[in-house]
């Protein structure tokens, strides 16, 4: 292993020290805003780093100064051995904080196992609170399987949960309120994401999307809202909920609840993420155009520092912002669920 002081740095000065695994590209929902109905053509299974080359991986990461390693899809609770994977991360040198985006189904079985092998902290993705809209949006009847998840990940003490909403015109943006209700009663910490465009269908629309203004300016007509402090390198802005409906019974009070405005307040200046695709692709951007294949070098026979100077190169090659804003912006070629939220 290499011992490197040197900070994986880019040529704007940012450091990354946050990698996101993608450990799958499948999915058990087809959320709507993200693939079609009959899901995408996944990944060959032999194309997908085993445990082995993961371990490989992660290991020389975190020797290049990597801290937090987030565990992503498609759906991570997909993939075989999960449990193991994060015993894995967990017994690096220096142990890397580890936490996991699910939506959330399957998660009733492994919160606990996942919390026992050193999983800290989850985001569970959840939309909506009715299960009729919830077969709308993600054309799965499995929001019963979401909400024994979320209670078992609470159960098993991986806290702040936080709850990942993404709002649309004309499927859910009513329920703002009562999503924000429903997590303050027990204690989750929401988060409203901006639509990206990173669907598979590329339907994404600026026009159509729920920007976190409207977000806010909807909330504050039933909820007393305060900004709460800065939010560094985090992509959510947060916020302290003091008061609101039933506030006497929510959870804590001030509640908390964030924002995560990628299109409209874009925080590109502070990012400090790489994300590994589940088929060893680095990216330094989940908008980057180009790629660096990890997994084919691995296989022919690179050694670390092989491996460490492909690394460099990436992220000394990482681009100043998404340009999402800018009229030349061309989606990538991989969607979403292919990169790792
Ligand atoms: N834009 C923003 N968020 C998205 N998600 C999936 N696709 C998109 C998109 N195009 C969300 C999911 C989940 C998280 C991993 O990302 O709802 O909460
Ligand atoms: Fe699956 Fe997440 Fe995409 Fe929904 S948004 S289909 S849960 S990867």
């Amino acid at each position: 292993m290499i011992a490197s002081p040197e900070p994986l740095i880019d040529a704007f000065g940012r450091i990354a020290t946050d990698l996101r695994i993608s450990l799958t590209d499948r999915c058990s929902l087809r959320c709507s805003y993200c693939m079609p109905a009959e899901g995408l053509d996944w990944l060959p299974r032999g194309n997908v780093l085993t445990d082995a080359e993961l371990a490989r991986l992660a290991s020389l990461f975190v020797s290049l100064g990597v801290r937090t390693v987030r565990l992503t899809g498609g759906e991570p609770l997909l993939r075989p051995g999960l449990p193991g994977v994060v015993g894995m991360l967990a017994a690096l040198d220096p142990a890397p904080q580890i936490s996991l985006t699910t939506n959330g189904v399957g998660l009733a079985r492994l919160a606990q196992p996942l919390a026992d092998a050193g999983l800290l902290r989850i985001n569970i993705s959840l939309d909506t609170l009715d299960r009729d809209r919830f077969i709308e949006i993600t054309r799965r009847d499995r929001i019963s399987d979401v909400f024994a998840g979320v209670q078992a990940a609470y159960d098993a003490g991986l806290s702040p949960l936080k709850i990942n909403t993404v709002l649309a015109r004309g499927t859910n943006l009513d329920e703002a309120p009562a999503l924000l209700l429903w997590a303050l009663e027990r204690g989750y910490e929401l988060r409203f994401i901006e639509h990206m465009p990173l669907d598979a269908q590329h339907a994404w629309s600026r026009a159509d999307m729920v920007t976190a203004e409207e977000i806010l300016a909807r909330l504050e007509g039933e909820f007393t809202i305060e900004t709460a402090e800065g939010r560094g390198a985090a992509p959510a802005e947060r916020f302290l909920v003091t008061d609101g409906p039933g506030a006497a019974a929510w959870a804590t009070r001030p509640g908390r609840m964030g924002i995560v405005a990628s299109v409209t307040r874009p925080f590109c200046r502070d990012c400090d993420r790489l994300r590994l695709t589940a088929d060893g692709a680095l990216r330094t951007c989940l908008f980057a155009h180009d790629e660096t294949d990890l997994l084919g070098p691995l296989r022919a026979g690179a050694d670390d520092a092989e491996l460490a100077e492909l690394i460099r190169a990436a992220v000394r090659g990482k681009q100043a912002g998404h340009g999402i804003n800018s009229a030349l912006f061309v989606q990538p070629a991989r969607p979403m669920s292919a990169i790792g939220g």
